[in-house]
């Protein structure tokens, strides 16, 4: 009796080891590394709205000695910043900027920012190859944002504004490339550059944007047809090698469809921001300076 117990014991432990090795060998295809979770205190993301506001305001103040005609309607979004805003589909939770020509998924942009989406696109194997091997890298570099479900990682080259050298050290080409994008929006706390991978199963629930200064660019580097992201109500998907346009600052999310017959593994994309094409290169000036890293 009691060997048939320990022997049925022994059946039994082994069937659930094999269940729940089939079951991380199916399910957890995330590449084993360790991940940081974000603790930045002063993250955009996180929280700080009020801090921000006021600084910027002060900092408007300083700089608008000489102000011209150019600066007039971002006085005027200055004097609104604490104002609420009742549009629930475009609600960015730090800076609306007014009379900006605002779609969720802009339709038609400026000649800067076609030039750059190219220039990415024709760059895309540099990327690629960049982005693979980053992949591999086993050291802490990735950032792990919170999710519902699932698992979003991100690898910043730029993090609100600031570069971060470990990892563009690793990706000094893609850097490169970006850096002398016309459209770049890399010295503010709202310009984040970043490859961004989703795996099946995640949701990224319904979030704004912290502002409508900026257009987020995403390239397709590793595209599934099960994951997709929904801008105000539309959705869209990605492509490999193509680059997508939205504005954050409307209400979007991210689902990724749990498939275990996908074999695409994951979603990544490099995200960057870049300037609103309305905004010219005088306010750009400014608002770098209201809204430093
Ligand atoms: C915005 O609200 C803060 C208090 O939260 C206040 O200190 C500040 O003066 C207000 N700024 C403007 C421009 O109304
Ligand atoms: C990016 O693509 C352009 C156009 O094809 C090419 O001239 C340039 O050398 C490429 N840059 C890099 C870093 O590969």
């Amino acid at each position: 009796m009691e060997i048939f117990i320990v022997f049925s014991t022994g059946i039994v432990g082994l069937v659930l080891a094999f269940a729940v090795y089939m079951y991380l060998f199916i399910f957890n295809v995330r590449p084993k590394r360790k991940i940081t979770e974000c603790d930045d205190k002063d993250c955009v993301r996180c929280k700080k709205y009020t801090e921000i506001k006021e600084k910027a305001v002060v900092l408007y103040r300083n700089y608008i000695d000489d102000c011209d005609s150019d600066l007039l309607r971002i006085q005027s979004s200055v004097t609104d910043i604490n104002k609420t805003r009742h549009n629930r589909k475009q609600c960015p939770n730090v800076f609306f900027m007014e009379s900006l020509k605002s779609q969720p998924w802009p339709s038609e942009t400026n000649s800067d920012i076609e030039q750059d989406v190219n220039t990415l696109e024709k760059n895309i194997s540099m990327i690629q190859s960049d982005f693979v091997r980053i992949m591999d890298s086993s050291e802490d570099h990735w950032l792990i944002n919170n999710t519902p479900n699932g698992f979003w990682e991100v690898f910043h080259l730029v993090n609100q504004g600031n570069v971060v050298e470990k990892n563009t050290q690793l990706v000094p080409k893609t850097y490169d490339l970006i850096k002398n994008l016309k459209s770049a929006m890399l010295n503010t706390v709202f310009g984040n550059v970043a490859f961004s991978v989703v795996y099946p199963g995640t949701t990224i629930s319904d979030h704004y944007g912290p502002t409508n200064i900026r257009l987020r660019c995403h390239l397709g580097l590793q595209t599934s047809p099960f994951c997709s992201i929904v801008v105000d109500g539309q959705k869209k998907s990605w492509r490999n090698g193509k680059g997508i346009l939205f504005d954050d600052s409307y209400l979007h999310g991210v689902e990724y469809t749990h498939d275990v017959k996908d074999e695409n593994k994951y979603r990544a994309v490099l995200m960057m921001d870049m300037w609103h094409p309305d905004i010219t290169k005088e306010e750009q000036k400014i608002l770098s300076y209201m809204f430093p890293p």
